[in-house]
C-alpha cells in the first residue's frame, strides 16, 4: 500500500491510502465488477481490473499500516484523474499534427485517465478496422493508460449522407457516436443516428453549427469581424442546432450530449430543456471560459477555433454555466495543428487549439481568480463525464480505481513547443508564463509519471 501525506484537496489537508495489487485488494475485500471493468480494461496492462490499485481511504491524519510506503505531498494539490470526452488525435492520417502516442503522452502529463477521440481522422473512423487500429496502437504505446476511446463517425466519411456500420463499431469498442468537425445538415439523418445509436447503447454527441450560416466564416460575427473584414458566423448558428437536437431528444426520448458550447443563446436553450426534464448534457472548453473574440484581433491564427471565440458576455455566461452545473463536462476539444499550417493568412488556416497540455493550468487560474473552485473542476472533469460516458472514475470512495495525480500550484512554466507533450503548440496562450502543472500521475495505483 502507499500512503500519501499532507496533500491539499477541496481546501483541506488530507492523507490518501491506496492498494497497489490484487493481493492487497483481496485483503481489503474489494470486489471486482466484472462487466463494468472488463469492458474498459480488457485491452490494457495488469494495473487495471483485479490487479489495479484502489482507493482505501481519503481523510485527515491516516496512520500508516504495516509495510506501507509513505510519501509526503505537502504543498501539492490532489485531483482524481480527469476524463476528457472530446479530443482529436489525428491518427490515422495526419500524424504530423499528433499521433496516438503523443496525444496520449499529452493526456498522461495533463492528468487524464480517459480520452474520447473524435472520428475526423484520415481516413475517417467510420468502420471497425479503424477502431481496432486505434485501440491497438493505444494499448501498445500506453499499456498502463490513459485509455483511448475511439468515437464512431455518425456518417460515412463524415459526409452527412449515409450512416456508418455502428453495430460493428460498437462491437469493436465504440460507446459514443458523433459527426464532430462536420455539422450534420439533415435532421432526418440526426434522428436516425440517435435511434440507431440508442439501440446499441451509444451516446450521440453533437457538434452544433448551422453550416449555411457558418459557410466561409473564420471567426465570430459581430463588430470585430466587420472591422477586420473577415466573414463571421453568428452565435444563433450554434443555437439553432442545439434547439434541433433538444427537440429531437425530447421527441424520441433519447439522450443527447452537446459539444463545445460557446455562447449564452445555447445555454438558455439547454437550461430550459433541462428544466423540462430532457436528457441533455453539455460541455465546454477552457478557452471559452477565458477568452473572447478579441484574442483573434490582429489576425492571430492560434485563436481561430470552431466554434469561434465569442464576446465577453458569452464568456460570463459560460462561467456561470460551469458553476451552476448547466454545463456538465469540461473538455479540451484538443485540436492540434502544426505551426506551418497556422502560419498562413487567417482565412487559410485550420480551426483548432491544442489543449491537453494547458487545460488544468488554465482552469486553476480561474480557481485563483475566484471564478471556479476545485470542486467545480472535479465535478465537471471527472465525476460527470465518468457517469455520462460510463467509464470508471475515481471519487476517492473506498474501492474506487486509484486514478489520481498531484498538481504543483507554484510551478511556473512558459507555454511553448518545448514544454508541450503534444506535437503541436497551436494555442492563443503561446508564450505566456503560467503557474501550476501536474507533477505526478498514478493510474490503477501505478505511477505512470
Ligand atoms: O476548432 C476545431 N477544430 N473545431 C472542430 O470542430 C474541429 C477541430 C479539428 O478537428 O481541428
Ligand atoms: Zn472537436
Amino acid at each position: 500500500m502507499i500512503l500519501f501525506k499532507n496533500a491539499a484537496y477541496l481546501g483541506k489537508t488530507v492523507d490518501l491510502l491506496i492498494t497497489e495489487n490484487a493481493e492487497e485488494n483481496t485483503k481489503m475485500g474489494f470486489s471486482f465488477a466484472e462487466d463494468d471493468f472488463h469492458k474498459h480494461y480488457q485491452n490494457y496492462g495488469s494495473n487495471y481490473g483485479k490487479q489495479g490499485g484502489r482507493i482505501v481511504e481519503l481523510k485527515e491524519n491516516i496512520t500508516a499500516p504495516e509495510n506501507c510506503t509513505v510519501i509526503d505531498m505537502a504543498g501539492k494539490v490532489l485531483f482524481p484523474s480527469l476524463i476528457d470526452v472530446h479530443v482529436h488525435f489525428r491518427d490515422p492520417g495526419m500524424e504530423w499534427k499528433e499521433d496516438i502516442n503523443t496525444g496520449l503522452e499529452a493526456a498522461l502529463h495533463g492528468g487524464y485517465s480517459h480520452v474520447f477521440c473524435m472520428a475526423n481522422t484520415s481516413p475517417v473512423n467510420d468502420n471497425a478496422g479503424i477502431v481496432r487500429y486505434m485501440l491497438e496502437k493505444a494499448r501498445n504505446t500506453h499499456p498502463h493508460g490513459p485509455f483511448l476511446h475511439p468515437v464512431a463517425a455518425a456518417t460515412l466519411g463524415l459526409k452527412g449522407e449515409a450512416l456508418t456500420p455502428l453495430g460493428e463499431m460498437a462491437e469493436a469498442g465504440c460507446t459514443v457516436v458523433s459527426n464532430d468537425g462536420v455539422p450534420l445538415t439533415s435532421t432526418e439523418i440526426v434522428r436516425r443516428v440517435m435511434e440507431y445509436g440508442s439501440d446499441l447503447d451509444m451516446l450521440f454527441v453533437d457538434h452544433c453549427e448551422d453550416p449555411f450560416l457558418a459557410r466561409g466564416a473564420h471567426m465570430n460575427e459581430g463588430k470585430l469581424s466587420a472591422k477586420l473584414g473577415v466573414k463571421g458566423q453568428p452565435d444563433i448558428g450554434e443555437a439553432l442546432q442545439v434547439g434541433r437536437d433538444i427537440m429531437l431528444s425530447e421527441y424520441l426520448q433519447i439522450p443527447v450530449h452537446i459539444c463545445h458550447v460557446s455562447c449564452r443563446k445555447s445555454l438558455d436553450l439547454i437550461r430550459r430543456a433541462k428544466e423540462r426534464g430532457v436528457d441533455v448534457t453539455a460541455e465546454t472548453c477552457p478557452h471559452y471560459l477565458l477568452l473572447d473574440e478579441n484574442a483573434i484581433d490582429n489576425y492571430n491564427t492560434n485563436a481561430k477555433v470552431n466554434p469561434p471565440l465569442r464576446v465577453w458576455d458569452d464568456v460570463l455566461a459560460m462561467r456561470e454555466g460551469v458553476k451552476s452545473g448547466l454545463i456538465d463536462c469540461l473538455i479540451t476539444d484538443h485540436a492540434p495543428h502544426s505551426a506551418q499550417e497556422k502560419e498562413n493568412p487567417l482565412d487559410m488556416v485550420p480551426n483548432g487549439i491544442s489543449g491537453l497540455d494547458t487545460a488544468l493550468t488554465l482552469l486553476w487560474k480561474l480557481v485563483g481568480e475566484g471564478v471556479l473552485t476545485q470542486e467545480d473542476i472535479v465535478r465537471a472533469y471527472t465525476v460527470n463525464p465518468g457517469k455520462r460516458f460510463k467509464v470508471p472514475y475515481n471519487s476517492f470512495a473506498k474501492g474506487d480505481v486509484a486514478d489520481f495525480f498531484f498538481f504543483d500550484p507554484s510551478f511556473e512554466w512558459v507555454v511553448n513547443k518545448e514544454n508541450f507533450h503534444s506535437k503541436s503548440a497551436n494555442t492563443p496562450f503561446l508564450g505566456q508564463t503560467l503557474k501550476g502543472r501536474v507533477c505526478t500521475h498514478y493510474l490503477g495505483g501505478k505511477k505512470v509519471f
